[in-house]
């Protein structure tokens, strides 16, 4: 067994990479427009945080626009974009009494030059956070990631910088814009569907999965709770036997 499988079999989860789904229908279900969702999904953000570093976990990713969220209407995306600079302005500097390391995954010469601005700012201000590494993935598709890999080490080997036959997967995880944390231990989706919608396709490929019908805006420190739980109580085997790893 190698010393990271064996990090990855602990029973509190080192990373956790959450879809935030289910904030329309929040809205909806209250008669009230999507932006309410959103904006309500935005504070559910903030207590996940804390109490993630409170559990011990070490990195924790969530998704909050994917490639194929600029499909939504614009004055949705509009006000997606908004909420977040609004966030940004508003907890930028809890986050960094806090000890969190904030960075941004995605690709950012989709957003605005006020956006992507705040963006690099926020990551320079809480760059020595060393209590909880929070990556959020903005404009982030799990394809796109690897495309902009497969780019890089065609560039990498047209300028013969490296050599064809030496492109393994730690060659190609290490181009990908999440590469540096520990791949998801645990993956938890809220809004009850069972897709992982473009989300890490690369990372999560051992990822223990886990989904709940509660949708974002009330997904609160118990439903953490329960999600760990499960985690705590599943089996990883990594494509060996039950018996080799001792607990058959
Ligand atoms: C998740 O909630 C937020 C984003 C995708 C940006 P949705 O907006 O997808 O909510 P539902 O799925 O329509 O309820
Ligand atoms: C996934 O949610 C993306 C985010 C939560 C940011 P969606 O609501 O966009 O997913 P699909 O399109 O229903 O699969
Ligand atoms: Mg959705």
């Amino acid at each position: 067994m190698t010393a990271s499988d064996q990090a990855r079999m602990a029973p509190v989860p080192r990373h956790v990479a959450v879809i935030m789904d289910g904030n329309g229908r929040w809205a909806e279900r209250r008669a009230l427009p999507r932006a309410a969702g959103h904006r309500a999904g935005a504070r559910a953000v903030r207590a996940i945080i804390e109490h993630a570093a409170r559990c011990g976990i070490e990195a924790l990713t969530l998704f909050a626009f994917s490639s194929e969220n600029w499909r939504r209407p614009p004055d949705e995306v509009g006000l997606l974009m908004q909420l977040l600079l609004e966030a940004l302005d508003r907890e930028v500097t809890e986050l960094a009494t806090n000890e969190v390391r904030l960075r941004f995954v995605g690709d950012r010469s989709r957003l605005t030059p006020l956006l992507a601005g705040r963006m690099a700012e926020a990551e320079r201000r809480t760059a020595a956070g060393q209590r909880l590494d929070l990556m959020v993935a903005v404009a982030y598709g799990g394809r796109w990631d690897l495309a902009q890999a497969a780019r890089q080490l065609a560039l990498e080997t047209a300028a013969g910088r490296i050599d064809p036959a030496a492109i393994d997967e730690a060659a190609l995880a290490a181009r990908l814009v999440t590469a540096g944390r520990p791949e998801p231990d645990l993956f938890i989706r809220t809004g009850g569907e069972r897709r992982i919608s473009n989300f890490m396709l690369w990372d999560l490929a051992y990822t223990e999965l886990w989904f709940t019908d509660a949708l974002w805006p009330d997904f609160d420190d118990s439903a953490l709770d329960a999600a760990l739980a499960d985690f705590a109580g599943r089996q990883r085997r990594f494509g060996r036997t039950a018996a080799q790893l001792g607990r058959a």
